[in-house]
């Protein structure tokens, strides 16, 4: 497995103060209180703990240590038992449970840290070995809404924005993006998370998180799921119900 990119910047995912509304777009596809949930990149439990809660079995893998050492420790503190949610150290391009799912899902545009055609096949291997045959799987990237050409001209730059900052026990947290890097074909972004902690003006720490985000198009992405040999059974454009290709985010359900 390669080196953990989240080791030093995973204690910071759950300070984000956005509230993202996904939570309850999953539990209202989740009709069946007993439909059991594979959740691909689980990171620190912020989509897998509230499902489970609910009622619905979650099996939640994710490439990050530091991710998963967060979410054990709020599993234990939510009292869940291992009969309710378990989650295991694992690449979602190629894995094995033995087992399958009645609903696959990859919240927060989880696949779009794959950057190469290789690593999607073998994400698409994966869902259609894990899925029931009544089985939907929900996947999600965000909009880019520009054009390429302007993206391939405005997108890069050296300045740092501000994401989000909070403060918590007399310091101050911040997140600021810097967009490093933009490849074509395919069209990858590499941005770059920093996450800081301050007191007063004086920085205590630190923590840089590079992350690949490849870029899909609308139609671009119903292609990719429709050329991997499954059906679209919905598409959003958001988690409020805003038509696809008319929202931040592109959502779409498929089954095999
Ligand atoms: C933006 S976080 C989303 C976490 C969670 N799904 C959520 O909605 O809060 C992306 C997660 O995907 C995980 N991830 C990235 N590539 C992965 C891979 N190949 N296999 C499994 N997990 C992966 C990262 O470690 C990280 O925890």
């Amino acid at each position: 497995m390669p080196l953990d990119l989240r080791a030093e910047a995973a204690r910071y995912y759950d300070l984000n103060p956005a509230r993202l509304g996904d939570i309850e777009f999953y539990l209202n596809l989740l009709s069946d209180p007993k439909a059991r949930v594979l959740e691909l990149g689980c990171g620190t439990g912020r989509v897998s703990i509230p499902l489970s809660q609910h009622g619905h079995f979650v099996h939640g893998l994710d490439l990050s240590e530091a991710m998963l050492e967060l979410c054990e420790k709020k599993i234990a503190h939510a009292s869940l038992t291992r009969q309710q949610i378990l989650v295991q150290h694992a690449d979602m391009t190629s894995f094995t449970l033995h087992q399958t799912f009645d609903r696959i899902i990859a919240p927060f545009r989880v696949i779009q840290n794959l950057e190469t055609d290789a690593q999607l096949d073998g994400l698409f291997h994966c869902i259609r070995k894990h899925l029931t045959p009544d089985g939907r799987c929900i996947l999600n990237v965000f909009h880019p809404f520009r054009p390429l050409d302007q993206l391939l001209k405005t997108w890069v730059t050296e300045e740092e924005s501000l994401a989000w900052e909070i403060e918590k026990n007399g310091e101050r947290m911040t997140c600021h993006d810097v967009r490093r890097r933009l490849v074509e074909n395919p069209l990858v972004l590499y941005p770059e998370l920093i996450y800081r902690r301050w007191r007063g003006e004086q920085m205590l720490e630190e923590a840089v998180l590079p992350i690949p985000m490849r870029v899909f198009y609308p139609d671009e992405f119903r292609d990719l799921i429709r050329s991997a040999g499954f059906t679209i059974t919905g598409q959003w454009g958001g988690y409020s119900g805003e038509p696809y290709g008319e929202g931040n985010e592109l959502v779409i359900e498929f089954r095999s």
